[in-house]
């Protein structure tokens, strides 16, 4: 049985296949409806706010022929004391996989554990790896024009440059998924905010050289990049943390005088929600280099594929 907890959990050759799964479930999206899933359930477990994440899976899942169980860890024993070896056993009694949102990524390991089910992280404190797929593939559809064999490898060699909070769970797959796909990573935040013990780990674990560099100096990180993105100061669960965050963070705002570093032809990207003034200025968001909309709806198609693939069925 297969999961999807982070990035290097599909080989490089498996992401480029995903992708090419995902170009043609985009293309064919109601017309052709393969359905893999057909008469399963899914349950998909919230323990942190979402609407992207929240609404692509219930869609995904009901596209791939399943049925989706939106479960709310606040609504369940699990907020009663419940632990969770006892909710992952008996919820494998009843579903074929799960889909969760956490805060300690131990949670999604003991679901892995202690049940029988394919587990997917919708976003821990420390992964994101649906996002980042949905980004690697919203740039490949744009740097591979079009040849859905290309998809993994059209990657490699480019730079993106990531600004702010670059000790953010969204950051941390930047790091393992640039390093897996062999792209260059230029990530840029107050000293403090280097990529941390627990990424290393991981990226020694997983036999990968860092394709990263840190730098407190967002002109060069940002210089000659092919895709310049950001993510919210505060995350989910840093809320204590607000106010020095959004004082050191202030130098580290994408704006218009930033992107001009970039290539021209650079994209700006944000995997959403947004506050405009803050890590990113309403005009780069809503300029010509932003493609954050179409890097939203990608979440649908790139997650149905993750699906597929985990299930076996491509
Ligand atoms: N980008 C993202 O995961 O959005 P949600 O928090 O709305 O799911
Ligand atoms: N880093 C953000 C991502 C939200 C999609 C958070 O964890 O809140």
């Amino acid at each position: 049985m297969r999961h999807f907890l982070k990035e290097t959990d599909f080989t490089r050759e498996e992401v480029a296949a995903v992708f090419a799964t995902a170009a043609s479930l985009k293309q064919g999206r109601g017309r052709f409806t393969p359905v893999p899933l057909d008469r399963q359930s899914w349950g998909l477990l919230f323990f942190k706010k979402s609407t992207r994440t929240r609404v692509s899976f219930q869609v995904g899942v009901h596209e791939l022929g399943g049925q989706p169980v939106m479960l709310s860890a606040d609504e369940m024993q699990l907020s009663r004391g419940e632990s969770v070896a006892d909710s992952a056993r008996v919820l494998s009694r009843y579903l074929h996989g799960m889909v969760i949102r956490c805060y300690s990524h131990e949670t999604l390991e003991d679901f892995v554990k202690h049940g029988t089910m394919p587990v997917v992280n919708a976003l821990s404190d420390f992964l994101h790896p649906c996002q980042l797929y949905t980004d690697f593939f919203t740039l490949a559809e744009r740097w591979c024009e079009g040849d859905t064999s290309k998809m993994g490898s059209c990657l490699r060699g480019r730079k993106i440059a990531f600004l702010g909070d670059t000790a953010c769970n969204v950051a941390n797959s930047f790091v393992l998924g640039c390093a897996h796909m062999g792209i260059e990573l230029a990530l840029s935040g107050p000293k403090g905010f280097e990529p941390g013990p627990e990424i290393l780990a991981q990226l020694k674990k997983d036999g990968l050289k860092p394709t990263y560099t840190f730098t407190s100096d967002p002109v060069e990180a940002v210089r000659g990049a092919d895709m310049v993105t950001t993510d919210v100061w505060v995350s989910m669960g840093m809320e204590a943390e607000k106010a020095e965050r959004l004082r050191i963070m202030q130098p580290y705002q994408v704006n218009a005088a930033l992107m001009k570093h970039a290539k021209p032809s650079a994209y700006f990207m944000h995997c959403l929600p947004a506050h405009p003034g803050e890590e990113v200025s309403l005009e780069v968001l809503e300029g010509p280099q932003s493609i954050v909309f179409d890097q939203a709806e990608n979440r649908l198609h790139v997650q149905k594929a993750i699906l597929s693939h985990l299930i076996g069925a491509r």
